[in-house]
């Protein structure tokens, strides 16, 4: 059964923002069959609540979180996505992964079975209990930060994740507020909690340990049919350069109609939010810079994004993947260098901005 379950918090009396205290309480409903409501949508509140209820056989509802090093040399990442639906025999689960500075990956088993799930929301943030798994996450009002507790002997990882807000929460057409469009792409939903985020990692990994600060990163998506239903293709990643906050996401469909969405903030401040295709372009570089990408296309050396920050000009871009954290046909994820510019060049032709990030390619048809 789909429930929810409001009641009112203790109001804390040192708001530095206006901030939202009735949390409200949903237990994740999983069924075989049957119609589920899909919120595409945005409300006052509840940005990063469940968007999909039940969960039937088709419906994907996931909490996505990672970190990336802001450290040029090192590749050290962990990604932590908390799933409801998409894998029959595995409809509630845990999937988290790491690299290590010099790139090398957790290896063989990644995910964890919960036997049931809570999402409790508080204004935009949330705090996540996927019972059984030994990984939760919890969001404080008070500081507007994320922790991740990660206790898994299946996963071999212990440990914490925090991350402390650094760039407004968004949708993907505008800011977070009500009435806002939330699907970036037909049938695919997305909201962007925490664009960017001050991220210490602090784990215990098969016996090893992994501790780095970094641009962290958490958002969610969902869809009531499978992803191959809708998307062609999607470029998506986060990163920081110079003293920009930056997410992009450039969206194919099966049609062959382009969708994007452009964000970048910076001193914790909003440039652009928008889904507006003149703000935003990603196109693959390098080798296999064939676009879009054809059923034998390897993946690109990079991406070269395009993002219009309007007054301040355009921000011209270049991720360069520094190591594969994951690379199958449908899906590449990579960490790397990120490097920026903006144009038209002010003063003596401007300068080279650099920093990192994490992207991803997917083609949900791709095999
Ligand atoms: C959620 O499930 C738990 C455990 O079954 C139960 O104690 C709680 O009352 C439920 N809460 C809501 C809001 O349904
Ligand atoms: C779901 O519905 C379909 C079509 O009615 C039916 O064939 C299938 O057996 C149902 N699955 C379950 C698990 O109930
Ligand atoms: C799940 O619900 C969605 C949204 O109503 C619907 O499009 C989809 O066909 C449903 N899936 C199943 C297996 O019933
Ligand atoms: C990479 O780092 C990991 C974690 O510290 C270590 O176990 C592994 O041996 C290193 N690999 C190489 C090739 O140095
Ligand atoms: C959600 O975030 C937006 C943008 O940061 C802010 O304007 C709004 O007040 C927040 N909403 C709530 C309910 O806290
Ligand atoms: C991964 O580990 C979990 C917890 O030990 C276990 O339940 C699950 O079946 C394992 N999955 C695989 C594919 O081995
Ligand atoms: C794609 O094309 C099909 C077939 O013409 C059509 O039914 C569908 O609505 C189109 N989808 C979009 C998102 O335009
Ligand atoms: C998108 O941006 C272009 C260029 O700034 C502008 O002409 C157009 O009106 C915008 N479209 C929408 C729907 O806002
Ligand atoms: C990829 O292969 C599938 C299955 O053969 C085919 O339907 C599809 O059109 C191909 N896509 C591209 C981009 O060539
Ligand atoms: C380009 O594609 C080929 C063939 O799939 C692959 O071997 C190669 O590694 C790809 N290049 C990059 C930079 O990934
Ligand atoms: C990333 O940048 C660092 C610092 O400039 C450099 O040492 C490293 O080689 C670069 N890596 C890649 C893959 O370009």
């Amino acid at each position: 059964m789909w429930t929810r379950t409001p009641f009112l918090a203790f109001i804390a009396l040192a708001f530095t923002k206006t901030c939202c205290t009735a949390k409200t309480v949903y237990n994740i409903s999983v069924v075989d069959n049957g119609t589920s409501e899909v919120d595409f949508t945005s409300s006052a509140a509840g940005l990063d609540a469940p968007k999909i209820r039940p969960i039937n056989a088709t419906a994907i509802d996931w909490w996505y979180f990672d970190v990336v090093s802001t450290d040029p040399q090192s590749r050290a990442s962990v990604v932590v996505v908390f799933s409801t639906g998409g894998a029959p025999d595995m409809p509630l689960r845990v999937q988290a992964t790491v690299s290590f500075p010099n790139g090398t990956l957790t290896s063989t088993n990644t995910s964890v079975p919960a036997d049931s799930a809570t999402v409790t929301t508080e204004g935009n943030g949330s705090s996540g209990d996927w019972h059984g798994s030994g990984i939760t996450w919890r969001y404080s009002a008070r500081s507007g930060a994320y922790d991740i507790f990660i206790d898994s002997p299946g996963l071999d990882m212990k440990g914490q994740i925090h991350f402390q807000h650094h760039a407004p929460a968004h949708y993907p057409c505008g800011p977070a507020v009500a009435g806002q469009n939330m699907e970036v792409g037909p049938n695919i939903g997305w909201a962007n909690a925490l664009p960017d985020a001050a991220a210490t990692v602090d784990l215990m990994v098969g016996g090893e340990r992994l501790a780095f600060k970094g641009a962290g990163y958490h958002d969610k998506n969902w869809t009531p049919q499978p992803f191959g239903a809708s998307v062609e293709l999607w470029y998506w990643g986060h990163g920081r350069v110079g003293p920009y906050s930056v997410v992009w996401f450039d969206f194919l469909d099966l049609n062959g109609t382009e969708y994007g969405s452009a964000y970048v903030a910076k001193d914790d401040t909003i440039l652009v939010a928008s889904c507006n295709l003149s703000s935003i372009r990603v196109r693959p570089i390098g080798e296999n810079a064939t676009y879009p990408p054809g059923n034998d296309t390897g993946f690109p050396s990079g991406y070269h994004i395009t993002l219009d920050l309007g007054v301040e000009g355009v921000l011209e871009m270049n991720a360069i993947v520094a190591a594969p954290l994951m690379s199958v046909p449908s899906y590449g994820r990579f960490v790397g260098n990120l490097t920026g510019s903006i144009k038209p060049a002010r003063g003596a032709g401007g300068y080279l901005m650099s920093g990192t990030a994490l992207f991803e390619q997917f083609r949900p048809n791709a095999f």
